[in-house]
């Protein structure tokens, strides 16, 4: 177990009876429902927030709706205990896979753009879950770390993974990080990547957690009641 003290705040076994974690059997499941559903990962673009395609990032992935199944929704609210965040203020997990040299180059999990805000607001914290092992490659890299000095480097970890402070994937480990500072600012040491993956294959369950709740009913709800309340454009 590693506990780093700035932007990675937990990197935690899974399956440690503490947290009655994720076991092998639910990276299996995860897997299981992704595999068949995969599609060329997209990213937001920055100006419009559209979804677009992107060499920065060449994984294939897939959302799982969010309680879609027993485990998932066990899973789900495990990770609300531990990031003391709300279920409702996740999106649905993405299931990603990266296999011979793929990899997602250094970003941010905040948006840049303000549509992607509209609900839920920004993204304050992200949770990665390694669903599988990585023979070589395929680290999480934190480029602007302060402890990415300070880190070991062995013949291990690939030439990508010196570039930062790296976590190198283990089945059932989670990596929970921040995207902003306590203060809800953006804190832009948050940066981060996926090495490329060099031998074998990664499989990462993500989930990404907002400032505030992330189901569109309740938006819309709060709409109408803006509309009721009189709005003198629309009458
Ligand atoms: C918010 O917190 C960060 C980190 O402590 C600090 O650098 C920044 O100046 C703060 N911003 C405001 C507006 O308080």
């Amino acid at each position: 177990m590693v506990i780093p003290i700035d932007i990675i705040v937990l990197l935690i076994h899974l399956g440690s009876p503490k947290f009655q974690g994720i076991q092998d059997e639910e990276c299996d499941h995860l897997i299981e429902v992704a595999k068949d559903k995969l599609q060329k990962s997209m990213v937001a673009d920055s100006r419009t927030g559209k979804s677009i395609e992107s060499t920065v990032r060449t994984s294939k992935g897939m959302f799982i709706r969010k309680a879609q199944d027993e485990v998932v929704a066990g899973i789900e609210s495990r990770i609300s205990v531990w990031t003391f965040l709300p279920v409702e203020n996740s999106e649905a997990i993405q299931i990603l896979h990266y296999e011979n040299g793929q990899k997602y180059l250094p970003h941010w999990d905040y948006f840049q753009d303000k549509a992607n805000q509209v609900v839920g607001g920004h993204r304050i914290a992200t949770v990665l879950m390694y669903l599988s092992n990585v023979k070589k490659g395929g680290e999480t890299i934190f480029p602007q770390s302060e402890m990415k000095e300070s880190q070991l480097k062995t013949d291990e970890d690939s030439e990508c993974a010196k570039k930062g402070y790296a976590v190198k994937p283990k089945k059932g480990d989670a990596l929970l990080f921040f995207s902003l500072h306590p203060n809800a600012t953006i804190d832009p040491r948050s940066l981060h990547g996926s090495c490329p993956v060099i031998e074998g294959e990664k499989w990462l369950a993500t989930k990404w957690i907002h400032v505030r709740s992330f189901e569109r009913k309740q938006v819309s709800a709060s709409r109408k009641e803006r509309l009721q309340g009189g709005n003198p454009q629309s009458t």
